[in-house]
């Protein structure tokens, strides 16, 4: 079979706001058949950064010439500083400028930020376009561009202003992870280990085997950790799209790192490595609930350090810490709702007291130094 008339390997979502495939291969982004059968229309709009488009926009450009008219380019500011209200404006001020009509399919083309904002910008002009997840991170393709979440961020809390918008394809090119830096590396494989403890504790344990090769970038070990973690995602989105439940275990660790990236300041810690400090005190919290036994968070602190990912909280102060979680899309009524682990591969979403909240923030260097 030549390489034209085989399927790309590609993982199907199945959701009430549209089904789709997630396309992983590496070479996708040259390979035709990642770009056929997407929805007709005379534009396209590549929607990336400053530091990616100079990496892949004229490849993706190319790829896209025989479907569109005119593909255009929008590069936006990078960093999670700018993934806000202002930076959406730049990209309705674009898609006006340049005639896009109700048709334009918009294509993002970087890792988290441009997808959360690229896809919100898709719900949001013309009340509604297709658009095209083209994830360029570790992060951005075993999670952020699967399921339709789509966000802006706002001082008081993150990704707190955003819409439901399932893409029409998610093309995950393994080959742009060559030039990720090794910390955005790292940053990605916390949302890869996430998996493991929410949902397949023999993934878990492959991780901890795998960790050489998977920070060394070895081909396979990435590629099975992508599909691994895409098809929990699938799984996860495919019951729960609009997280009225079990959708909300893709959030363990998010609780403490979202507070942690706001009390920072946006882009001061990677998306990432919130997620693993945070995910450290989910399990630490999860202990002294009784719920896992103290050597599971051991075995998760080993395996964060491990990846060079931080284990200890900056010093917001407990009180401060508190008041952001409560901001959290989980807390309901003000009571904040944690992702908890109940034996490795099995999450569940409660509450806690404040005082087991506020010792774990105290253990982990959450509290204002005195
Ligand atoms: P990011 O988008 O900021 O990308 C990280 C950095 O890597 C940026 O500087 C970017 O320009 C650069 N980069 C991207 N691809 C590159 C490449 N191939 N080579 C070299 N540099 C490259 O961060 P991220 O970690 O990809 O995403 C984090 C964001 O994703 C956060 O805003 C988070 O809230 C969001 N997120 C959303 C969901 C969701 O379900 N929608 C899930 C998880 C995270
Ligand atoms: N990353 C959390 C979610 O997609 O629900």
């Amino acid at each position: 079979m030549n390489r034209s008339s085989a399927p790309l390997p590609a993982l199907r979502v199945c959701t009430p706001g549209g089904n789709y495939d997630i396309v992983i291969a590496r070479g996708a982004l040259t390979d035709p058949r990642a770009w056929a059968g997407l929805p007709a229309a005379q534009q396209a709009v590549i929607v990336s950064n400053v530091a990616v488009a100079p990496l892949y926009a004229a490849t993706l450009q190319q790829a896209l010439a025989p479907h569109y008219a005119r593909v255009s380019l929008l590069q936006l500011p990078d960093g999670e500083e700018h993934k806000t209200w202002e930076t959406l404006n730049l990209v309705f001020d674009h898609l006006l400028g340049s005639g896009c009509d109700r048709k334009t399919v918009l294509f993002a083309l970087g890792g988290g930020v441009i997808g959360d904002m690229t896809g919100f910008a898709a719900a949001c002009y013309m009340r509604g376009v297709p658009f095209v997840q083209v994830p360029t991170t570790l992060l951005a393709q075993v999670d952020s561009s699967v399921g339709g979440k789509t966000a802006i961020n706002h001082p008081r809390g993150k990704n707190m202003i955003g819409a439901f918008h399932q893409p029409q394809r998610v093309v995950c090119d393994l080959a742009t992870l060559d030039t990720l830096p090794q910390r955005e590396l790292a940053a990605g494989l916390a949302e890869v280990i996430k998996y493991g403890p929410i949902a397949d504790a023999d993934f878990l344990g492959w991780i901890e085997a795998k960790l050489p090769a998977l920070l060394a970038r070895d081909a396979d070990a990435l590629a099975h950790a992508i599909g691994r973690s895409c098809e929990i995602k699938a799984w996860v989105v495919g019951q729960d799209e609009r997280e009225a439940g079990l959708r909300a275990i893709l959030n363990f660790g998010h609780t403490f790192g979202h507070a942690i990236e706001a009390a920072l300041g946006y882009g001061q810690w990677l998306h990432g490595e919130a997620v693993a400090c945070g995910m450290l005190m989910a399990s630490a919290l999860s202990a002294r609930l009784g719920l896992v036994p103290q050597g599971f968070v051991d075995r998760m602190q080993a395996l964060l350090e491990r990846c060079g990912l931080p284990t200890r909280a900056p010093a917001i102060g407990s009180a401060r810490f508190i008041e952001l979680m409560r901001i959290d899309k989980k807390a309901e009524g003000g009571e904040i709702r944690f992702v908890l682990i109940e034996a490795p591969g099995h999450a569940i979403v409660r509450a806690a007291p404040d005082a087991l909240v506020r010792e774990v923030i105290e253990c982990h260097g959450g509290a204002r130094a005195s």
